[in-house]
């Protein structure tokens, strides 16, 4: 199986899980608990069908649109996720280089493994850096300065995350960065030969953005959970979040807006989108999938803010169902995490290819040339 047997999310799942050593794997692929809102994730779109129209003149089509102030070629963007290099030596400059190739915005983590520098220098593209307030408030602060200098378009502060969520695979895997040939981990190592050549000659693993600062980004061994744990500040507050805003001073989303409520509260402190997110099912399970509160906080604050939505994304008419709903647009985590550990930038630009000509197909199938024709006579419930 290569890249080019790649049609869509499922296959290059397949992949990966072949090129992967199982913790990396696992750690991608995973959800908390016991993963009924990873499923779910996918299934509320499931649960919606489209209706199409017919003979509506699709000579021409127009999937661009605009979010955090950034004119995007089509609907879909990359959301952040961390320690890409772990999954690939191309890493995050692969997918950002591929975002940009394929007119879209790409967003890096806080916990990369490529630094904010690096990656504002890679493309003249879009990006959005998503912000991890840790205890030590001066390096949080400092992220936005470095992103301000870097050229970034705008920022996303990640809410739902303030205690790591638990992904029992990673347990059962030993899943440690930086990753250790360990006896319970030896073996799939030594079944991934191409993966751990890489890793071992290829650039050191790092948490580029706090190294040198943080002595877990920089060598010393913990698991995702235990530097989640220890680094990141439960005490943060709506305050905190419009202080942020403020000392960004552009395009700001709060990531993981899951209520009605919360979503207000987003307005009220002037960020201008929110992220309906529930971090992909990898932190509460249980929790509502973020198609289910699409409706509800578009209802709400539609008229007043940009609403996002990730989590569950796996094909085209998914992106139809929530433009249909009221998204602005969506962004995918897994869809490109598994492409870029099935083959680098090759991998991501074949995944992104793939989705949207799905999105232009399934357009074209609904009987709609804009974006602007999606809305919710055209979803059945
Ligand atoms: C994530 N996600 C995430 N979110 C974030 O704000 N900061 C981060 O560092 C990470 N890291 C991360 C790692 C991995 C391996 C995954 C799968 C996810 C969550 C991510 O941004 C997004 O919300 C979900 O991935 C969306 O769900 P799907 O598209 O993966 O189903
Ligand atoms: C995760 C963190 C790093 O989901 O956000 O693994």
């Amino acid at each position: 199986m290569s890249i080019k047997d790649c049609n869509n999310t499922a296959d290059f799942r397949r992949l990966a899980k072949k090129r992967l050593p199982a913790p990396l794997f696992h750690y991608i692929d995973g959800g908390a608990d016991d993963e009924v809102t990873l499923r779910r994730n996918t299934e509320a779109f499931d649960q919606v069908r489209l209706i199409p129209d017919a003979l509506a003149d699709l000579t021409g089509m127009d999937l661009s649109t605009n979010v955090l102030g950034q004119d995007i070629d089509w609907p879909v963007f990359c959301s952040p996720t961390a320690m890409t290099r772990l999954f690939h030596h191309e890493g995050e400059l692969a997918v950002c280089k591929a975002a940009h190739e394929h007119g879209t915005m790409y967003s890096l983590s806080s916990l990369s493994t490529t630094s904010i520098e690096e990656v504002g220098a890679a493309t003249p593209g879009p990006k959005c850096f998503q912000l991890y307030i840790h205890k030590d408030r001066g390096l949080s602060w400092d992220f936005i300065e470095r992103c301000k200098a870097a050229n970034y378009s705008a920022i996303c502060l990640t809410v739902d995350t303030l205690v790591a969520g638990n992904r029992e695979k990673d347990l059962y895997t030993g899943m440690v960065i930086p990753p250790k040939f360990t006896l319970k981990s030896l073996a799939s190592f030594a079944m991934h030969p191409s993966w751990s050549f890489n890793y071992l000659l290829r650039r050191k693993f790092e948490l580029a953005n706090v190294a040198g600062q943080i002595s877990e980004g920089t060598g010393k061994l913990t698991s995702v959970v235990g530097y989640m744990n220890s680094q990141f500040d439960r005490s943060i507050t709506w305050k905190d979040a419009e202080e942020a805003i403020q000392r960004w001073g552009g395009p700001f989303a709060i990531k993981g807006v899951m209520s009605v409520e919360d979503a207000r509260k987003a307005v009220d402190i002037g960020a201008s989108a929110v992220m309906i997110s529930n971090h992909g099912g990898r932190q509460l399970d249980g929790s509502t999938a973020p198609f289910d509160q699409l409706g509800p906080i578009v209802d709400a604050v539609g008229d007043q803010i940009e609403v996002i939505v990730d989590g569950g994304v796996r094909r085209g008419t998914h992106v139809l169902k929530a433009l249909a709903m009221g998204a602005k647009a969506c962004m995918i985590g897994r869809g490109y995490l598994y492409a870029v550990a099935a083959g680098g930038h090759a991998g991501v630009d074949r995944a992104l290819t793939r989705l949207r000509d799905e999105i232009e197909r399934d357009m074209i199938l609904m009987g709609c040339s804009s974006l602007e024709e999606l809305d919710r006579s055209k979803l059945h419930f």
